[in-house]
């Protein structure tokens, strides 16, 4: 499958390698093309990169691995995203990494369908770290990718990408539960960066 990701830091990057590595073709965009068309050329396998636009206009399933405030102005600049998947990974948090900025009544991923009503938003991959990207990174228990959405087909696209990449996804509901996966996701940075236990723990819903 052809996957456009914008955003090349740590959760694009990885998210490129571990789909390339997969047998995805991956499209990089960023707001510095150059950035993305370098980091195209490391991860190889046919990848290629280049600007916001020009990366999204190659793919019906696009990452968006961005922080949550760069969302609204890159998807004005992605061009037409109808019909498009829009995968959000994002954790809306403050800037020292402590706290969500928003919550309760909205969530980043209904944020993003708001700002492109004729994608279908996909929430994912906010509780897995960078660092658990790659599929050498994860020798123990299967990691649990949660995903969100009203739209099914969508879901199961995601799901399926998920699988992919060795990941063991759970259909966590429609969008709106994205209120509640995000706190999973700042929960999990609590445990990762403040409680200790470092970037490479991730929660998981057992069936007791
Ligand atoms: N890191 C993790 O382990 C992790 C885990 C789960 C979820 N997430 C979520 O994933 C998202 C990305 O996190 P990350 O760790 O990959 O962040 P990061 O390493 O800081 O990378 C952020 C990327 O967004 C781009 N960007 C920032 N502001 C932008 C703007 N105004 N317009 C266009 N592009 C912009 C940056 O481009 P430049 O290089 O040009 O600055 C960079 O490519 C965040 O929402 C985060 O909450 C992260």
């Amino acid at each position: 499958m052809k996957i456009s990701i914008l955003g090349t830091g740590n959760m694009g990057a990885g998210l490129a390698g571990a789909l390339a590595a997969a047998g995805h073709e991956v499209a990089l965009g960023a707001r510095d093309p150059a950035k993305a068309a370098a980091l195209a050329t490391k991860i190889g396998a046919g990848a290629v990169g280049g600007g916001i636009a020009a990366a999204a206009a190659l793919s019906d399933v696009i990452v968006l691995a961005l922080p949550f405030g760069a969302m609204a102005e890159t998807l004005s600049e992605a061009g037409d995203l109808t019909g498009k998947v829009l995968i959000d990974i994002s954790n809306p948090i403050s800037a020292d990494f402590r706290d969500l900025v928003i919550g309760h009544t909205t969530s980043a991923a209904e944020e993003v369908q708001k700002q492109a009503p004729q994608a279908r938003v996909v929430k994912a991959f906010n509780t897995v770290f960078a660092q658990v990207l790659p599929q050498e990174a994860r020798t123990g228990a299967a990691v649990q990718v949660f995903v969100a959405s009203d739209d099914a087909e969508a879901k199961a696209t995601v799901a399926a990408l998920a699988t992919a990449l060795g990941f063991a996804p759970v259909d966590a509901g429609p969008l709106t539960n994205s209120r509640f996966l995000e706190p999973v996701g700042a929960m999990n940075i609590h445990f990762g960066y403040f409680l200790g236990r470092g970037p490479v723990v991730a929660p998981a819903w057992v069936q007791v």
